[in-house]
């Protein structure tokens, strides 16, 4: 069984609890730590060694906050699982429930996602297990922040969305006051399914950009990047740098990109992360300095203002980006650039400014030549591609 390419599984109803049976409690955990099950919601942090934390401290008054705020605007995966698969969700959520020992469960979801709020909305009142009768839904509000742990945590308790400075961490003291597994939906899913013995190791990946048929895909691990591809219909357009993980992950070269595995670890010794799954294909004719553009204003103007190197260090970043886009830079911009993707990295009260400047950096790599053409004024990718690309492929053929 997967999370959703299969579609609901036949033996299972599909109005209610779709896991019977199959592994509880410390077992469970002891099999996701065998499996080595980590987190989808960006960070790739190992599920059980969580579990394991939040049921040490909890004393059986943890909570659970399944998070499917899904602020990152390239992924579509969350809000997919949780229409299509609204009982897998909470099926691992209750199963986490009871292995960290939590009395309470909240499903934090985006509220821009309104499908998927109906769904959750619905499922929750078809359930009859007294644990999932206490659930609750709490609408996330829209933006990149509110998804991040302890802004999540700061919502429900205060009603604001912005990250707290920590410590204390949300699985240490987070709603009111308790303990509080932060897990991503993927992440549960795959945990219901691994407790029924029938997942594989399968991960949703979000594809958009240059290939035929955008959307959510579900793959086993290990596959390249070509499978993606394949199951999205095949490329549209030459593509000359793919963006792995989000707007927190980074650009990979399109020559390095066809040698990948997309598995965690074997992308983390490449220096890459999965992150949440996103794969954005940037087609050969688009500029890579235009797209990190427009990317670093975005992730500016969604900083919760309150650390002062996220607010002044990521505004001046996005303004000097900008102006390389628009081949008007000052002289120093490239320069300051590089001088400052390295300095904000550990400097705000959340990752916000560390995966903004992780993208900044593997920017500044990729479309090496490109920033140092813009510099000048120039653009390569706008003056010499696809035309360029097209005369090399009919040479070497
Ligand atoms: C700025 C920011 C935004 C985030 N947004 C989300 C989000 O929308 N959904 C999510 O699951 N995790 C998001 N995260 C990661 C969460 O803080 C947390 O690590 C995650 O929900 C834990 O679940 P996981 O271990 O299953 O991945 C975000 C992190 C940061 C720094
Ligand atoms: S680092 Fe940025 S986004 Fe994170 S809490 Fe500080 S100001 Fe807000």
């Amino acid at each position: 069984m997967s999370m959703l390419s299969g579609g609901p599984h036949p033996a299972l109803p599909q109005r209610g609890r779709e896991i019977d049976g199959g592994l509880r409690g410390d077992a469970l955990v002891r099999e996701l730590e065998r499996a080595n099950l980590l987190g989808r919601g960006g960070a790739g942090f190992p599920v059980a060694r969580k579990w394991r934390t939040v049921k040490a401290n909890g004393n059986g008054r943890a909570v659970v906050l399944a998070n499917g705020a899904e602020g990152e605007p390239l992924s579509r995966k969350d809000r997919t699982l949780m229409v299509e698969r609204p009982h897998l969700v909470i099926d691992g959520a209750l199963l986490a429930a009871d292995a960290v020992r939590a009395s309470d469960i909240i499903f934090y979801v985006g509220n821009e996602h309104r499908a998927a709020v109906s769904a959750m909305r619905r499922a929750l009142a078809e359930r009859h297990e007294r644990a999932a009768q206490r659930a609750r839904l709490v609408e996330a509000p829209a933006g990149y922040i509110s998804g991040e742990e302890s802004a999540a945590v700061h919502y429900i308790n205060a009603g604001d969305a912005r990250p707290t400075v920590t410590p204390p961490r949300p699985f240490e003291r987070g709603i009111d006051g308790r303990p509080t597994l932060v897990q991503n939906v993927e992440s549960l899913a795959a945990a219901a399914l691994h407790a029924s013995g029938a997942l594989n190791g399968t991960a949703l990946f979000t594809t958009s950009g240059a290939v035929r048929r955008s959307g959510v895909y579900e793959l086993p691990p290990d596959v390249a990047p070509e499978a993606v591809v394949d199951l999205a219909g095949g490329l549209a357009k030459d593509v000359q740098a793919v963006l792995i993980g989000g707007y927190f992950g980074s650009w990979a070269s399109a020559e390095e990109v066809w040698s990948l595995t997309l598995d965690s670890n074997s992308l983390r010794a490449r220096g890459l992360t999965l992150g949440c799954g996103v794969l954005y294909f940037l087609p050969a004719d688009s500029c890579g300095v235009d797209a990190t553009a427009r990317i670093m204003s975005y992730l500016a103007g969604q900083s919760a203002r309150q650390c002062g190197p996220c607010v002044f260090g990521l505004g001046a970043i996005a303004t000097a980006t900008r102006r390389l886009a628009e081949r008007a830079p000052q002289a120093e911009d490239l320069a300051r650039l590089a001088r400052w993707s390295g300095l904000l990295a550990g400097r705000g009260a959340c990752k916000h400014p560390d995966g903004a400047t992780g993208l900044l950096r593997s920017a500044l790599e990729v479309f090496a030549d490109d920033f140092v053409a813009h510099q000048q004024r120039r653009c390569i990718t706008r003056r010499a591609l696809p035309d360029h690309s097209r005369v090399l492929a009919e040479a070497v053929a």
